[in-house]
């Protein structure tokens, strides 16, 4: 089968095609031909070893020091079951799914096997493949960040950072859960984020959401742009901070400032649950949530989606086909 594969962290050039063994499934694993998969913020992160900034030396742990650990990039995918193992009693051959391997990657593959248990979930029939590729990178990010602040009907967010893979969940997750959203991205953004449902956007160009004397129950950065000394004045009164991309600085602060002010600071990446693929799956099936696709690029020109992603100005989610 065709891969693709990275053996030096660097630019996108470093991904190269590569001919593998097609794998078998195990006894209660599904084989899945693969027809979409994703160009994420992650693989653009593991494949340069580019980090936030004192966050080297763990990553190292988890991506390789001189190499990468992981050969094959990719986190989601979605695809048709080709095959199954002898056990396997959800699922079936034929079946249309997607899948979601988070920080082990490997689905930049033609074929994949995926534990029937595993975060695989049946494909909303209303997404194309390439849609329900894009479904859970950030949307499990959110479910994550969302559950353990414990967002609320009713809550004021503010997403900074509005348009990109990350943001575009926010957003529609947190209408979902009846907040009132406010999102903030550039000027070319700002309809596509009121199109996702955001009742506010603010032009980060031109004007300064922590300038403006609002205040919100949860302020989403995934952005790295709003750390808790800019944004503590735009907080509520027991509002949290959720740093999608965080600062080990604000990290380190985060049980000071919980002690001493009644707000919080929430960082890292905090688990999305089990169910969270079913979940996503049935808000996308009831039309609250589609992944917002920028650019789809056949596989063969997987290098150009890289170059395209490491600008960092993506809207949504880039797709790769196969
Ligand atoms: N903690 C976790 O578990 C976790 C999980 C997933 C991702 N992440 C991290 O989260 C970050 C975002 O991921 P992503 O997938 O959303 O990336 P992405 O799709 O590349 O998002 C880029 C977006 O950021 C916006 N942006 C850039 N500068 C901005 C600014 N100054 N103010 C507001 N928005 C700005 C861009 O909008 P414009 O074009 O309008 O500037 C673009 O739409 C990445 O660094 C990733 O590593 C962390």
């Amino acid at each position: 089968m065709k891969a693709i594969v990275y053996e030096r962290f660097g630019p996108p050039e470093v991904l190269e095609p590569r001919e593998l063994p097609k794998p078998v499934p195990g006894d209660r694993e599904v084989l899945i031909k693969v027809r979409a998969t994703t160009v994420t913020a992650g693989d653009w992160r593991c494949r340069s070893r580019i980090v936030p900034k004192g966050f080297g030396f763990a990553a190292g742990l988890f991506l390789g020091f001189s190499k990468p650990r992981h050969p094959i990039l990719g986190s989601e995918l979605s695809g048709e079951i080709e095959a199954i193992g002898k056990d396997v009693t959800r699922f079936k051959v034929g079946d249309p799914v997607f899948a979601f391997s988070d920080t082990s990657m490997g689905s930049y593959v033609e074929y994949k096997c995926v534990p029937e248990d595993g975060a695989l979930a049946r494909k909303p029939s209303n997404l194309s493949h390439e849609e329900a590729a894009a479904l859970s990178f950030g949307g499990t990010t959110m479910l994550g960040f969302f559950r353990k602040a414990g967002i609320r009907e009713g809550d004021r967010v503010l997403v900074n950072g509005a348009s990109g893979g990350v943001g575009t969940a926010a957003v529609q997750l947190a209408k979902h859960f009846g907040a009132r959203v406010t999102g903030v991205c550039s000027t070319a953004n700002l309809e596509v984020v009121k199109s996702l449902g955001a009742d506010v956007v603010i032009d980060y160009t031109r004007d300064d959401f922590a300038r403006s004397g609002e205040t919100y129950d949860l302020i989403v950065d995934t952005a790295g742009t709003a750390p808790f000394s800019r944004c503590k004045g735009s907080l509520r009164e027991g509002g949290r901070l959720l740093e999608v991309l965080g600062s080990v600085p604000d990290m380190l602060r985060a049980p000071w400032v919980s002690m001493t002010t009644g707000k919080r600071i929430i960082a890292g990446s905090p688990p999305w649950g089990e169910d969270a693929l079913r979940l996503l799956a049935s808000l996308a099936e009831s039309g609250r949530f589609k992944p917002l696709i920028d650019r789809s690029y056949p596989v063969e020109r997987i290098v150009e989606a890289h170059r395209y992603v490491d600008m960092g100005h993506k809207r949504g989610n880039v797709v790769i086909t196969w």
